[in-house]
């Protein structure tokens, strides 16, 4: 039996990691078994490749060693946790996946969506997520609740306009693979937010 494969996807600061922890406690609360994983990172080499991607000392990493890094990163996460464990039959989330590749280095650093896809299409075999919730919130937005950037973060110095280059993209991937995007308005408070993701994944029989 192959299990379930369901990645979280959005711009910077629209509250993904809180809803990843209210999800969880849900599960968590009704006995609901499931492995939640991360990118980059997720395993030991993963998160090496990490720790160098994001690195603010690397200001001279160019955007084609960066698309190819977050790419061997989730080949090594693939190969070495959410494979198995799919094919165990397990329940996996994931913060992040390809499609952040495909926003960020595709779309915002004008690699083009075509060049990242065919290097992640390599890497992954054309392994897709089952879904995709895709936190929709417009990151002036997302930056004003959460009150500015994180100086030392790399990737979010960068200025707004590539972050509404992300947004974009990420729009586009939404009406491009409609079938396993699960679009959830993140606008208002975060409970309301988190019952849209509870009843999204619910009519998708996840749970
Ligand atoms: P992280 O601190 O995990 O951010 P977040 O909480 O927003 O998920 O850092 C991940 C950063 O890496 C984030 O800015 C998005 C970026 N990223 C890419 O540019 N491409 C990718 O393929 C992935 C997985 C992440």
């Amino acid at each position: 039996m192959k299990g379930k494969f369901i990645t979280f996807e959005g711009c910077e600061g629209v509250g993904k990691s809180t809803q990843i922890r209210l999800l969880q406690a849900y599960m968590d609360e009704r006995g609901i078994e499931y492995y939640m994983t991360r990118e980059p990172g997720g395993s030991s080499i993963s998160e090496q490749i990490r720790a160098v991607i994001l690195d603010g000392k690397n200001a001279e990493m160019t955007d084609e060693c960066e698309a190819l890094l977050y790419s061997a990163s989730r080949v090594q996460l693939l190969s070495e946790v959410i494979k198995p464990r799919l094919d165990a039959g397990e329940l996996v989330f994931c913060d992040r996946y390809v499609d952040s590749s495909l926003a960020y280095q595709g779309y915002a650093r004008g690699l083009g969506v075509e060049f990242v896809e065919r290097i992640n299409d390599y890497a992954l075999r054309e392994f897709t997520p089952d879904l995709t919730v895709f936190l929709d919130l417009d990151p002036s937005k997302a930056f004003m609740r959460k009150g500015g950037a994180d100086k030392t973060d790399r990737l979010e110095q960068s200025g707004m306009s590539f972050h509404e280059k992300v947004y974009k993209g990420y729009k586009e991937l939404s009406k491009k693979y409609a079938n396993r995007y699960l679009v959830i308005d993140a606008s208002g408070s975060k409970m309301q937010t988190h019952h849209k993701i509870i009843s999204a994944l619910k009519e998708k029989g996840v749970f």
